[in-house]
């Protein structure tokens, strides 16, 4: 079977990600440091597992509606009010799907007409574009710069808008990069969307995991609510990434419309978790705060160990990734990582697979122990004590 020639030639043209790439090649060598996953290393609480082993006990593992249990779409409701001071109608305006990274796809694909651009904030996580292209629209990155502490300024998003501009992907807190946007900025960026009949796709999945400030949707902006599609789910502040739970909150016309595609896609998301997860909203802040202190002193410490050993290292306020800067070795981002792990086994992933415009950077994960993080900091100081690093 001539196999290239029968496949999409859409999915074929997509390149897989370059986070798994990395990952799997250190999977495979001995006694690698991994600073590669966006997973936290925290347990799922106690009492999240506990109610998921009840719900067995009990049977209840049926389908739920095609939205989500009733119960966990009021729960978020009442949780995204509570944290952010929003109202969504549990009924009409919220669907529950398999992570954020589904909570994501099914937006795209609810709003996308064939030729529509979508902006895309860029270094961000990797699923935006290929979905969008999926979808049959065209991505355009706009890079952000060290310079902007890596956020998106109204002159940049200006200067990408066509009449084809359908929608607006705003990845903050942000993986990899760490950056956050303050309601002050985030007020900047309403005002150019104001009068457009642009659409907002915020991706808040890390917004329990911010540092000294708290986190504030775009939805919570004046006028904004009625053109955010707001994406978040369990898997970063919950440590619930096998759950495989997230969200979508948007107007009523667009949930109608992502339920169709979950319907006949997903049926519903996995029931078990979705009882756990109602646990989680109702009794788990104190566990989250804890996992927050704990990221914060990792943080720290990478922060001021990279600037010491001479990678500069822009301060994240969110999420658990720091964003160093390697251009002073004079080599790719690719290529440090390659030298780094065969001369020092210690696996980052490159800055230029969360878009062209991390070139120069790597992403290093903090959702490992400080033990963990300090062995391979200490091999990375060696990797560029040893002069190699420049030579490859
Ligand atoms: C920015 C961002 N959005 C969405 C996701 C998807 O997460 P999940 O599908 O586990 O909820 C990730 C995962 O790393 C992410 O970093």
């Amino acid at each position: 079977m001539e196999y290239e020639k029968l496949l999409s030639s859409t999915i074929q043209q997509i390149k897989p990600s370059g986070i798994r790439k990395f990952f799997d090649l250190a999977e495979n060598m001995e006694g690698v440091i991994s600073l590669g996953v966006g997973e936290p290393d925290f347990q799922t609480p106690w009492v999240v597992r506990s109610t998921a082993i009840q719900t067995l006990e009990k049977r209840r593992i049926i389908y739920s509606a095609n939205a989500g249990l009733l119960d966990l779409r009021r729960e978020i409701c009442n949780y995204l009010n509570r944290k952010q001071g929003i109202t969504y109608d549990p009924k009409t305006e919220l669907i529950v799907t398999v992570g954020g990274s589904e909570a994501i796809d099914i937006s795209i694909r609810a709003l996308i007409n064939p030729g529509d651009e979508v902006l895309i904030v860029e270094p961000s996580f990797v699923c935006y574009a290929p979905i969008v292209r999926l979808a049959g629209g065209v991505p355009v990155p706009m890079a952000t710069r060290l310079e902007d502490s890596f956020k998106l300024t109204p002159e940049i998003l200006r200067s990408h808008i066509t009449p084809r501009t359908k929608l607006l992907v705003l990845p903050f807190p942000n993986n990899p990069t760490g950056a956050i946007m303050t309601r002050e900025e985030l007020e900047k960026i309403a005002e150019v969307l104001r009068g457009t009949n642009i659409l907002v796709l915020s991706d808040e999945i890390y917004s329990e995991l911010t540092y000294g400030r708290t986190h504030c949707s775009i939805a919570q902006i004046e006028g904004m609510q009625e053109r955010t599609i707001l994406v978040n789910g369990f898997s970063k502040a919950f440590a619930m990434t096998g759950w495989r739970l997230g969200y979508v909150a948007a107007p009523a016309p667009i949930i109608k419309q992502t339920v169709k595609i979950h319907q006949y896609t997903i049926m519903c998301s996995p029931t078990i978790s979705q009882y756990a997860a109602i646990q989680a909203l109702q009794s788990c802040d104190e566990d989250v705060r804890r996992m927050v202190d704990e990221y914060n002193i990792r943080r720290r410490y990478l922060v001021e160990r990279f600037n010491e050993i001479g990678l500069p290292c822009f301060n994240p306020e969110g999420a658990f990734y720091v964003f160093p800067c390697i251009r002073s070795t004079g080599m790719s981002s690719e290529a440090f990582c390659e030298a780094l792990l065969n001369q020092q086994k210690v696996a980052v992933v490159p800055g230029n697979a969360f878009g062209d415009s991390g070139e120069g950077f790597v992403r290093v994960s903090y959702a490992y122990s400080l033990k963990h993080l300090m062995m391979a900091l200490d091999r990375i100081e060696a990797f560029l004590a040893s002069g190699k690093a420049g030579q490859i």
